[in-house]
């Protein structure tokens, strides 16, 4: 059963408006989601025209935002260039990351920005991902071999091997697809979600990795993995250009040769 995770008190309100600063000589208006767990208040939606003339991405301008304009503005944000994955937001109607989404790439109006999508809410836009790395977690992201390491070297891949994890070592766990899916919205609690199965193929197809079978078996459930149905969102949505949607098409068609 689906469960919303939005705080009590979960209607959305007009909040406070802050106006351009004199002068300001490329003013445009951002609309930024507002909640915070300590003052028992409705979440809003505060307004701030900002000066963008040296912000060309969104992240600059939400930098901008918190240095000049008003501190308490809560977000994520680390390496600044799409590789952290932790400024993953929902801006202008789409999940990415702010740090990699240009101004220029945005509609001409109000933009607005939003913490990921039906997360639970840690303060304005942070959401809480403990349950999305539990179920990253629970895929093992790990090498499982049961023989013995080469005595003198590593696990050696041929370049075709290696070519296997193209398109699925640099997911960078930002949750964009994820928080994207109309499936794992009603399901999340159980579906694990294009991210997490992305990376349970990245595991399954690595040449070292001696435990596919049993990772297909644990992938084998009606929630878990089958309740994808192949709506695409996820590939449309991940700022980094994977496709999750056919890497989880992957699975299950290994599912079925193994069961033929
Ligand atoms: S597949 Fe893309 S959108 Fe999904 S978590 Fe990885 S990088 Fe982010
Ligand atoms: S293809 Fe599957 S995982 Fe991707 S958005 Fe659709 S239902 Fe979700
Ligand atoms: S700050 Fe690291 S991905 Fe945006």
């Amino acid at each position: 059963m689906a469960e919303f995770s939005l705080p009590k008190n979960s209607k959305v309100i007009p909040g406070k408006h802050y106006p351009a600063k004199p002068g300001a000589k490329n003013p445009r208006t951002f609309r930024i989601y507002r909640w915070s767990p300590d003052d028992g208040q409705n979440p809003r939606m505060d307004s701030y025209e900002v000066d963008v003339a040296n912000c060309p991405m969104v992240l600059d301008v939400l930098l901008k935002i918190k240095n000049e304009i008003d501190p308490s503005l809560t977000l994520r944000r680390s390496c600044r260039e799409g590789i952290c994955g932790s400024c993953a937001m929902n801006i202008d109607g789409t999940n990415t990351l702010a740090c990699i989404k240009g101004l220029d790439e945005c509609g001409s109006g109000i933009i607005n920005i939003y913490p990921l999508p039906h997360m639970p809410v840690v303060k304005d836009l942070v959401p809480d991902l403990t349950h999305f790395y539990a179920q990253y977690a629970s895929i093992h992201p790990w090498i499982r071999t049961q023989s013995p390491p080469p005595a003198d070297r590593e696990r050696l891949q041929s370049p075709q091997e290696r070519k296997q994890l193209d398109g699925l070592y640099e997911c960078i766990l930002c949750a964009c697809c994820t928080t994207g899916c109309p499936s794992y919205w009603w399901n999340g609690d159980r579906y694990l979600g294009p991210a997490v199965l992305l990376q349970a193929y990245r595991w399954i197809v690595d040449s070292r990795d001696e435990d596919t079978g049993t990772r297909l078996d644990e992938l084998e459930d009606p929630f878990r993995l089958y309740r994808c149905h192949t709506i695409l969102n996820c590939t449309r949505t991940c700022p980094k250009g994977l496709n999750p949607a056919k890497a989880i098409a992957e699975i299950k068609k290994l599912i079925l040769e193994l069961r033929a």
